[in-house]
């Protein structure tokens, strides 16, 4: 190209040719991202306060002096497109916005940019509802809109947008419930909707086969645990009021992290739980839970490392079984009602591997295994305080006391 325009402008009618340059060049440059495009991203600056919007930032620098797509240096931060081989017009496929704290509403337009891929405006102050023309860009990969302040539900036509490998929506102010379609995700990897006040059934997630991680934290979902996408790995959803049994989780055999504590599940903490084959952190701490199931040989090897099950009403005797676990390091049965003796066989796992035990506040008798009082054990952080034991405060895990002995009269006897 440089070639001919070198020996255009060395001939004798160099004036008049260089004005049909510029003129070709302006209108190369003017017309080379999509108009609707470049107009979407006016209407997006428009929506948003300019007082939140400082010149160093992202937005800032939205300039439209010069092409979105073409333009260089600080200009245009925050946009990716696309250059197509052939002369058509260039699209934005990105929107990726630093957290600076744009105040305002995202702007219905927004559906207008249909080559979209990322949508990225994470911890800024976006208010308002989540456009439902976002139900036009079919071709959004990543979508997260989290750490801002939209309200309204979850757009039903989110479920449309078959590309989509990941939504986060996470701490927003969203309610309603969980759209019934999302199901139908087929690409979904990573689902968080953490911290809204989204409420509702859980609807039955098992078409998200692909889905890793599933963030439903800090909501008020209530009803059972439904059906869940077979691929989990990371099953977060404390501090709902999800009830029922445990169950259904015993299907995730992928599953490694499982947060299910401050809910109202209730019934036996299901041996196959504990016992799943990748299972590294279960939490279900804060339910109503009444009995340990004993794990008998599960036939494989159990990767669990730590139990969080304080403060639910589990019963009987304390489960000997866990010390089957070779590498289970953190137990917290604290705030419970088990009876009865510390099992001799805890003696054996503590400093090493056990480096965290609570048992406090339960209603344990007798004397304590051989091992707890021996100075020569790993120091482990834990408690046996309000029991029932024979504790010496001498043992720094016996330190805040016992239970008074009215407390203990009725229940010093193990009630399996
Ligand atoms: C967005 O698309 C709609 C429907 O095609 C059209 O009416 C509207 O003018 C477009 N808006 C922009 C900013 O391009
Ligand atoms: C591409 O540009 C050339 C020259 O500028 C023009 O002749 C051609 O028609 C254009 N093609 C398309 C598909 O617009
Ligand atoms: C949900 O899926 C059903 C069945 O496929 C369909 O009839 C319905 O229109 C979908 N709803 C939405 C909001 O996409
Ligand atoms: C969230 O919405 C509720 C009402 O829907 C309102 O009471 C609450 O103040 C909102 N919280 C925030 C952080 O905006
Ligand atoms: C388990 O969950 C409870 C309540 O959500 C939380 O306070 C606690 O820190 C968690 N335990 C661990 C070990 O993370
Ligand atoms: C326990 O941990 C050791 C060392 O990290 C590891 O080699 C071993 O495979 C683990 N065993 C189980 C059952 O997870
Ligand atoms: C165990 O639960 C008690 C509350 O019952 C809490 O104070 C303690 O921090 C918990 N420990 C761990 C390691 O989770």
């Amino acid at each position: 190209m440089a070639k001919p325009l070198l020996s255009i402008i060395s001939s004798s009618h160099s004036e008049t040719l260089i004005i049909i340059l510029s003129l070709f060049l302006g209108s190369f440059v003017q017309s080379k991202t999509l108009d609707s495009d470049t107009q979407v991203l006016r209407l997006i600056k428009k929506s948003i306060d300019p007082t939140s919007i400082p010149s160093y930032s992202y937005i800032g620098s939205w300039d439209f002096s010069v092409d979105p797509c073409e333009s260089s240096g600080g200009q245009f931060l925050g946009i990716l497109c696309s250059y197509p081989s052939d002369n058509s017009s260039s699209r934005v496929t990105a929107i990726d916005l630093d957290p600076i704290g744009y105040d305002g509403f995202l702007a219905p337009a927004i559906g207008n940019l249909t080559e979209l891929t990322i949508l990225n405006l994470h911890n800024n102050k976006f208010r308002g509802p989540i456009p439902p023309t976002i139900s036009n860009l079919k071709k959004l990969t990543i979508i997260s809109l989290s750490q801002n302040f939209f309200t309204g539900s979850i757009p039903d036509e989110i479920s449309q947008l078959k590309q989509l490998q990941s939504i986060d929506l996470s701490e927003n102010n969203l309610s309603g419930f969980i759209p019934a379609n999302i199901s139908g995700l087929r690409s979904l990897t990573y689902l968080s909707l953490s911290r809204n006040s989204l409420s509702g059934r859980i609807p039955d997630l098992s078409g998200l086969w692909r889905l890793n991680i599933l963030d439903i934290s800090i909501n008020q979902f209530y009803g059972i645990i439904p059906k869940l996408p077979a691929k989990l790995r990371t099953l977060s959803a404390s501090q709902n009021a999800i009830s029922g049994h445990i169950t259904p989780i015993s299907s995730l055999q992928l599953l490694r992290n499982l947060d299910l504590s401050n809910n109202r599940l209730s019934g036996p903490i299901r041996q196959e739980v504990l016992t799943l084959p990748q299972i590294i952190r279960i939490n279900i701490s804060v339910n109503h839970f009444t009995i340990f199931e004993p794990i008998r040989n599960p036939g494989r090897e159990t990767h669990l490392q730590l139990l969080d099950a304080h403060t639910n009403q589990l019963h009987g005797h304390l489960p000997a079984s866990l010390t089957m676990i070779e590498n289970l390091t953190s137990i917290n049965l604290s705030h419970n009602q088990f009876s009865g003796p510390i099992p001799m066989e805890y003696g054996e796992k503590l400093g090493s591997p056990w480096k965290t035990l609570f048992l406090d506040n339960n209603f344990l008798t007798g004397n304590l295994p051989q091992r707890f009082s021996d100075g020569t054990i790993k120091p482990v952080r834990g408690s046996l305080a309000n029991n029932c034991l024979s504790c010496a405060p001498t043992i720094p895990l016996c330190s805040g006391g016992q239970r008074p002995a009215s407390e203990c009269v009725s229940r010093n006897d193990g009630s399996q």
